[in-house]
């Protein structure tokens, strides 16, 4: 999805999920002097380090219009401030042999990609007519069928998101669409991730309206087309889960057994001081359904009849429906109370009855990073955390970290890591004005080589077991951590 901070600029310090071991200072002056120390060999062997990207933002040709086509083209000035979209972005799907060039070269085991759904199925659904298969688009089958070969022949194992945000919003009606993938697929690809961060697409897509398909309430900004910021998040909310839950089943009796993999889901997170009902409202939402089939009964008491019902069947289908976990994770906020909307102006923004901020009294969560947002990378423990204790332990794949990263070497079941991202690209709100790649593309020649960013060449050094990180790296990491401007604050990892 997006990041905040850079490219990978990414802090690497192990702990044990009882934090004893931090390495790294989170107040100033930031500190983290000892990265050096750690390189792949302090993980267990089957712990997959990978790289991640999506079809929207890497790779524009050979596919029909999505909703993000739409919303960029509807209204340029969100896509990016330099009115960036997907129409021409870094060339993952005409040169996928160089962003495999460059997984080699770094040394990864694992590439996290998206499906587009309109470079299968051009036309949004497969019609049968007969035995006859219309709509599919063999040249995208075969170009995700040739990535996936060549994937798997210099052994980067593939994991697969079926929604990254680009498709359209009508996942229930459209079974037949992903039943079909997993077909096609599903003979080489063993790990599948539904949907990307479940919290996303209610709430910047149709609460806010910062995201496709940009619908919101028109009290709170007049320039989206529709919407209902208080409702229309909490039924898209639901039919995700409903989608993402259907998707398993389906997956669980018809293919898991002849297929061995896993499917998931991938959890946006973010940490909040004091903990209160904001875990509630931005972890709870999806993650009480999925352990227990049911919304937080702070949710139900605050949201009313806005909030939906899960009916029994639906409940038993929702509870359990996924074998791991993806985690993102970029940041930490305050949160402090307010009081309750007048009941014409609601949005589930505000329905928590609070509000999130970087700083308090006692100055701001942490060191401001590179001119984007505030460092905490301990949020990232205390997630890992509270999803141990209060979601059963599940297991955890880190699947985007652009900030931080504590992984944890006992304790917390965790067992991938995808550093976000492979190479630059589209950015979702920013356009082309930020590069927080691995590696550098040049967006006005993307035949050119691709050539390894200083973050690139630190993962390398990471993953390559035999070498250690120079201190010419830590220099690096220090060199991006400078405070500045605490005015600018956006919101942008969910
Ligand atoms: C690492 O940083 C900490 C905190 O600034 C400092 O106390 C420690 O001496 C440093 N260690 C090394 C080896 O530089
Ligand atoms: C959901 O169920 C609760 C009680 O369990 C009820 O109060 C509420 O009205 C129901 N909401 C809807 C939308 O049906
Ligand atoms: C309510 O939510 C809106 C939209 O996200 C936000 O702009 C506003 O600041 C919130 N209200 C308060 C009192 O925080
Ligand atoms: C990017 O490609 C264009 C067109 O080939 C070229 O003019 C430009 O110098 C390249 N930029 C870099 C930084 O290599
Ligand atoms: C793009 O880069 C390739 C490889 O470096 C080069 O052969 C080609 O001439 C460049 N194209 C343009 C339009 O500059
Ligand atoms: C890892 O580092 C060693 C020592 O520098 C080097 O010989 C080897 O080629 C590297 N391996 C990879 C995969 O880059």
């Amino acid at each position: 999805m997006k990041l905040l901070g850079l490219g990978l600029v990414l802090l690497l310090a192990v702990v044990t999920c009882k934090a004893e071991e931090i390495m790294c200072e989170e107040t100033t002056p930031f500190t983290c002097n000892q990265t050096d120390r750690f390189n792949r060999k302090h993980f267990d062997d089957d712990f997959i380090f990978g790289v991640a990207s999506s079809a929207y933002q890497a790779c524009a040709k050979g596919r029909g219009l999505n909703v993000w086509d739409g919303f960029t083209h509807r209204y340029p000035e969100k896509g990016g401030p330099d009115l960036g979209n997907g129409d021409n972005t870094c060339g993952s799907y005409e040169h996928w042999q160089k962003d495999i060039d460059v997984m080699t070269e770094l040394g990864v085991d694992g590439y996290r990609f998206s499906l587009a759904w309109s470079r299968i199925i051009l036309a949004g659904k497969v019609k049968k007519v007969g035995k006859e298969k219309r709509g599919i688009n063999e040249a995208g089958v075969k170009y995700y069928n040739d990535l996936i070969d060549g994937l798997l022949a210099k052994n980067i194992t593939p994991f697969i998101t079926l929604f990254h945000w680009d498709l359209p919003q009508v996942l229930q009606d459209e079974y037949e669409g992903f039943l079909h993938r997993d077909i096609i697929f599903g003979d080489r690809v063993k790990n599948w991730i539904t949907i990307n961060q479940l919290y996303t697409v209610p709430t910047r897509g149709y609460a806010m309206g910062t995201d496709a398909p940009g619908r919101c309430s028109d009290w709170l900004n007049k320039d989206c087309y529709d919407g209902d910021s208080g409702r229309e998040p909490y039924i898209v909310a639901h039919n995700q889960l409903l989608a993402h839950a259907e998707v398993v089943d389906l997956y669980r009796k018809k293919y898991k057994p002849k297929q061995g993999g896993q499917i998931g889901v991938v959890m946006i997170t973010r940490w909040f001081i004091p903990y209160e009902r904001n875990k509630e409202f931005f972890l709870g939402w999806f993650m009480e359904p999925l352990t227990k089939g049911k919304y937080p009964d702070i949710m139900r008491e605050l949201v009313g009849g806005r909030l939906l019902n899960f009916s029994e069947s639906e409940a038993k289908l929702v509870k359990g429906s996924y074998d791991f976990l993806g985690i993102n994770y970029y940041q930490t906020q305050y949160v402090y109370a307010i009081p309750k909307n007048h009941p014409n102006r609601l949005t589930v923004m505000n329905d928590s009855l609070s509000a999130y901020t970087y700083e308090n009294k006692e100055g701001p969560i942490g060191p401001w990073f590179n001119g984007d947002s505030y460092y905490h990378p301990r949020g990232t423990l205390n997630v890992l955390e509270h999803f141990k204790t209060k979601y059963g332990n599940p297991l955890v794949y880190i699947t985007e970290n652009g900030e931080s990263l504590y992984i944890l070497e006992s304790g917390c079941n965790v067992k991938r890591y995808f550093a976000w991202s492979l190479g630059d690209n589209y950015e979702f709100d920013k356009g082309f004005t930020v590069r927080y790649r691995l590696n550098y593309v040049n967006f006005t020649n993307t035949t050119a080589d691709r050539v390894l960013k200083t973050s690139g060449k630190w993962y390398k050094q990471f993953l390559n077991s035999t070498t250690k990180v120079p201190d010419e790296n830590q220099n690096f990491l220090r060199s991006r951590l400078f405070f500045e401007n605490h005015d600018q604050k956006k919101v942008a990892d969910a």
